[in-house]
């Protein structure tokens, strides 16, 4: 969507990953101010993400506006918002599509500006706009029109508000939303599993709910290149920080929703994260790959337990290369070239400085092949610079 928003993939955090319905003004500011006190802020996370039940459930006052829930949110939602905006950060809403939000309570079909204008008026930035309880109007006339619907108001109160569909469960919403949205879910909901044994969404189980972060990785692997400035697939919420992943597997799934530009958005209890959850999360050089001048990650190998993705510099002819091991083990691999670069004989043949992202270790002269070890469930991230004897300029430039 050409609203000057999303020019990169938005970040922040939202709080239906860890608290659901159990929200309210204290919960909000206490994430709030910690993004800002933990230097979360300062490596780009912007947007605390108000999602569903923060109004009165059993309907709008009497002028038909929707009212915050005065038990949760005391001093209502123009308070909270001067509050965020007063530490730097921006604030979203959540509203659906539809009759009801998925949880049941009122929300904006057939009401778009009047509640545009209410979200406008109390200094909202950014709205997650969910797809239940559609009205009969599920399919794909009726998906467009409700989320056309929405961009047409937002547009008129004359705010910008970055609009965030979550449309889950639309089959191709990524061939249509780019003039509509600023990002677009393409998955069911996450959960807070790695990769479950089974290609699958579980709701019930050991694992917990939701799908897996491979899960909507292999799904994303068809459809990555549907993203650019101002419209994003949004690979849902991360789950980092849930102690269901270990640390190696967070790392992977943060790196990834970095390379394709997912938007980032936290769901884990910032007020109680660890150290390495946060040493994850304000990683530079991986905040680069989704901020930065790097083409989205294409899957360019797939072979057992490992997957190759590959980035390509916008502005120069360095590239990354993203492996991951979804194996039970730590596993050696060496990789040639060719595989790698199947498509480029001038990267096949270019001598590369590697640096490995996650660690910082620069190993000099790599020629052929990439040989590394990757953890179990973990990634290997280099930033491959071709060195100067290396003839540069016939390397394929990104489209
Ligand atoms: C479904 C969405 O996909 C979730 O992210 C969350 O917003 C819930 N609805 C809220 O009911």
């Amino acid at each position: 969507l050409n609203n000057g928003l999303a020019v990169t993939p938005q970040m922040g955090w939202n709080t239906w990953n860890t608290f659901g319905c159990n929200i309210n003004q204290t919960t909000i500011l206490s994430a709030a101010r910690t993004i800002k006190e933990s230097g979360l802020s300062k490596s780009g996370y912007e947007y605390v993400i108000i999602d569903d039940c923060w109004s009165v459930k059993s309907g709008r006052d009497k002028s038909g506006n929707l009212v915050a829930d005065p038990a949760r949110f005391p001093n209502g939602i123009k308070w909270l918002a001067d509050q965020v905006h007063g530490l730097g950060l921006k604030i979203g809403i959540y509203s659906s599509a539809g009759t009801a939000t998925c949880a049941g309570y009122p929300a904006s079909l057939g009401r778009e500006q009047q509640d545009a204008n209410l979200w406008a008026s109390w200094g909202i930035d950014y709205l997650k706009y969910d797809n239940c309880n559609d009205g009969g109007q599920g399919d794909q006339q009726g998906n467009i029109n409700r989320y056309t619907a929405m961009r047409n108001a937002l547009a008129k109160t004359g705010r910008p508000i970055l609009y965030s569909m979550c449309n889950w469960g639309v089959a191709d919403v990524w061939n249509w939303a780019a003039p509509i949205g600023n990002s677009w879910r393409m998955s069911g909901d996450i959960g807070p599993n790695f990769n479950t044994p089974f290609d699958g969404c579980p709701t019930t189980g050991a694992t917990g709910y939701g799908c897996s972060v491979i899960n909507i990785l292999n799904k994303a692997a068809g459809i990555a290149s549907k993203g650019s400035p101002g419209g994003w697939n949004d690979l849902d919420m991360m789950v980092v920080g849930f102690s269901n992943l270990t640390p190696d597997e967070q790392r992977t799934h943060f790196t990834l929703w970095a390379a394709i530009k997912s938007p980032l958005i936290m769901g884990h209890d910032v007020t109680k994260q660890t150290a390495t959850t946060l040493g994850i999360l304000t990683n530079k050089n991986i905040i680069d790959l989704s901020q930065g001048a790097w083409s989205i990650a294409t899957r360019t190998y797939l072979k057992d337990n490992i997957q190759v993705w590959q980035q390509r510099n916008t502005k120069s002819t360095d590239g990354i290369v993203i492996i991951i091991n979804l194996g039970a083990s730590d596993q050696p691999v060496a990789i040639s070239f060719a595989e790698i670069f199947f498509d480029d004989k001038e990267r096949q043949s270019a001598t590369y400085t590697v640096t490995e992202l996650w660690t910082n270790v620069v190993t000099k002269s790599v020629s052929g092949q990439i040989v590394a070890t990757v953890k179990t469930h973990g990634v290997w991230v280099g930033r491959l610079s071709p060195s100067a004897a290396t003839k540069r300029s016939n390397f394929r430039k990104i489209d």
